[in-house]
């Protein structure tokens, strides 16, 4: 055995397992997505409960389940609809990497998604943790689903002081699972896991005192269950300064712009923007020469109506938010549109654009 898993003789694993899954299956909270074992639905809400809370996954869930009941209903869905129904959930990649991947299932495994660790993890998007939540909830194969919580509650469990900033460490908790996991019942020792992450062995203080399986946790007997898991910290967040543009043309509609297919929040719609360059303050004509030269076209910034702060995992956009105004000679195309308030509802935008369009709403 490695030895950062040296622990793991001091606990019965039957026990162990048996305590994590009674506990679970009396204690569980009712989500949409433990409704049924269906594939296609344990697949869609790993993707969403990557980086995104629970609380905030359901009502998305739920509609996304509602427009798209099926692999086949996503397989043929627009890819406009999709981006819509994912709006504010962020990390927009993961939904443009799952409707690649749910139109693969559909012609190469006849819409099945399919039950071999090979096969699955070479689905777009479809990595370790979201192929072992798929086998092991799904299909009940006793395969480990590892993310930051797991790792977060196995270390403590195990007294395992591995970095899990380090990506090379999920193999060493990976390892872990395998050596524990019920493979009578995968499906709900793997969902017990995570619950017990979300209810009880939670990062900054732990109930310990409700937890089901604390006579086999190492960290709380040896008194380090809040120094554990160790985690360096990551590079600090970039700042980014924007200038955005609301443009009006004679009907009172607003001028939109579709960012480009590849990179952050690609393929959503945004209100004409430019990076300012810091650590320069531009005037307001420096601004617009700029928009001029970005988009080839002739833009007037009349006001500044505020600003607003969007933050992202590695970087954090501050936006100086300008009324202006457009030269003739433009014309709509398929990145530029005119749209109205109403028209909003059929395009998918990033959280910021909302933002904006508050701050607008109340300037007028
Ligand atoms: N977090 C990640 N996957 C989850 C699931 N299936 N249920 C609850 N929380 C989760």
């Amino acid at each position: 055995m490695v030895n950062e898993l040296k622990n793991i003789e001091n606990i019965s694993i039957k026990n162990f397992q048996e305590d994590l899954i009674s506990w679970f299956k009396a204690e569980q909270r009712d989500l949409p997505w433990r409704k049924d074992q269906d594939p296609y639905k344990v697949w869609v809400s790993e993707i969403m409960l990557q980086q995104t809370r629970v609380d905030t996954v359901i009502p998305y869930f739920n509609r996304f389940i509602e427009w798209f009941p099926t692999i086949e209903d996503l397989a043929n869905a627009n890819e406009d609809k999709v981006l819509k129904a994912w709006e504010g959930l962020g990390y927009y990649s993961r939904v443009r990497n799952l409707h690649s991947a749910v139109k693969e299932v559909n012609t190469k495994y006849d819409g099945k998604v399919p039950d071999t660790p090979k096969e699955i993890s070479n689905l777009k998007g479809v990595g370790p943790y979201t192929a072992g939540a798929i086998l092991s909830i799904a299909y009940g194969i006793p395969e480990p689903a590892v993310d930051g919580n797991v790792m977060r509650v196995l270390s403590r469990i195990l007294s395992i002081w591995e970095d899990i900033a380090k990506p090379s460490t999920r193999k060493v908790f990976e390892e872990a699972v395998r050596q524990v996991i019920s493979h009578d019942e995968p499906s709900a020792f793997n969902q017990a896991l995570m619950e017990l992450g979300a209810l009880i062995c939670t990062p900054t203080s732990p109930s310990c005192l409700l937890c089901p399986v604390r006579d086999h946790c190492q960290g709380f007997h040896e008194g380090v269950e809040t120094e554990l898991p160790i985690k360096t910290k990551k590079n600090t967040q970039r700042n980014v300064e924007l200038a955005a543009i609301i443009v009006k043309d004679d009907n009172g509609k607003i001028l939109i712009h579709k960012r480009p297919e590849n990179g952050l929040l690609a393929n959503l719609w945004e209100l004409p923007n430019v990076e300012l360059h810091q650590p320069i303050v531009m005037e307001r004509a420096q601004i617009a020469d700029l928009f001029s030269e970005t988009f080839d076209m002739n833009i007037k910034l009349e006001k500044n109506i505020g600003q607003i702060e969007h933050i992202f995992s590695h970087l954090v956009w501050n936006i100086r938010l300008y009324i202006g105004t457009i030269g003739a000679g433009f014309s709509e195309n398929n990145e530029w549109k005119f749209i109205t308030l109403d028209e909003i509802e059929q395009h998918a935008f990033p959280v910021s654009f909302h933002k904006m369009l508050k701050l607008y709403k109340e300037y007028i």
